[in-house]
């Protein structure tokens, strides 16, 4: 199948594919989350925690008092900027949902968010070790925060098959940043189609990176003009460089690189009032761009 991710094929043999999880068993007192999906560029949380906005530090304080280093994946101003969405949006967001979570990097600041702004958060992921670690982390930084966070197992299209007729799905918020193929965005992006007049916002990162094995197909930038065509209304969100950026820490001997695109924003703000979408047509249906659909019970 064409949206069919070779990368994806084995956690889909997971027998809870396509469903939240239950809530996740305690670690053993001691037990690094981060140890559940080892990361590379391991560092302790530095958030600065005297900006402008007391909400902001009172966040950072939290997050910075995690006894482990982590493997972040996006920019200090990235975080600061979807901060800063959702503070501009205070009382019209009731669930932000999040799509690619590895060690928690973003998640551990919308839990702290949703607390401090009142929204459920549901965290999706393929890989069952990413959102296992990511609830652990967020146990030990914002336990009270649980209670508004669900874990769902499966690629985009199938969460929002699972959530397209509850009726607590609204005002949602979506942050992107799971698989950076280019098939594979336009599919996720395609299935918000069917729960488009209940999404405020898509986020989605990595809009200037690419990689240098011609293979990978990383061009997230391309995807979001796939679906929402080339006069798309956005806001650049996080880091843009001036020139085109190899970063030093970024290299493996002897293995492809990925690389920064100069002059292109590390992510970007899509109001979906804004915007149309050119993609998906009235023809097509969620099931088409589920890859992978839940296991059928026997
Ligand atoms: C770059 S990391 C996310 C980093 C995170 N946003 C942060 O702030 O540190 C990408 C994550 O997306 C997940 N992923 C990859 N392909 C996916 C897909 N098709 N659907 C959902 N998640 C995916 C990976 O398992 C991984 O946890």
């Amino acid at each position: 199948m064409l949206f069919t991710d070779v990368f994806v094929e084995p956690f889909a043999q997971h027998p809870q594919w396509a469903t939240f999880l239950p809530v996740p068993a305690p670690l053993a007192e001691g037990e690094n989350p981060g140890d559940l999906l080892p990361g590379r560029h391991l560092q302790r949380q530095a958030r600065p925690t005297d900006t402008a906005n007391k909400i902001w530090n009172r966040i950072a304080q939290r997050i910075n008092a995690y006894p482990y280093a982590t493997s972040d994946q996006c920019s200090e101003k990235h975080y600061r900027d979807v901060f800063e969405f959702i503070r501009l949006n205070t009382g019209s967001i009731d669930r932000f949902v999040e799509c690619g979570v590895f060690q928690g990097g973003l998640s551990i600041l919308l839990a702290g968010c949703a607390l401090e702004f009142d929204f459920q958060l549901d965290l999706v992921d393929i890989d069952p070790a990413a959102l296992n670690a990511t609830f652990h982390r967020i146990r030990l930084t914002f336990p009270e925060a649980l209670p508004r966070i669900r874990l769902f197992l499966g690629e985009l299209p199938n969460y929002v098959k699972a959530c397209v007729r509850e009726p607590d799905f609204q005002n949602a918020v979506l942050h992107h940043d799971g698989s950076h193929r280019f098939n594979i965005v336009v599919r996720d992006l395609a299935s918000l189609f069917y729960v488009r007049s209940k999404l405020h916002a898509v986020l989605i990162q990595d809009t200037h990176l690419r990689h240098s094995d011609p293979a990978k197909f990383c061009f997230v930038d391309a995807a979001v003009a796939a679906v929402f065509g080339l006069d798309l209304k956005y806001q650049p969100i996080g880091v843009t460089f001036h020139a085109t950026t190899f970063p030093e820490r970024l290299k493996r001997e002897g293995e492809h690189d990925v690389y920064f695109v100069g002059g292109l924003s590390e992510g970007m703000m899509i109001p979906l009032a804004e915007n149309n979408f050119l993609y998906p047509h009235a023809l097509h249906s969620i099931d088409d761009f589920i890859a992978f659909p839940a296991p059928q019970p026997t």
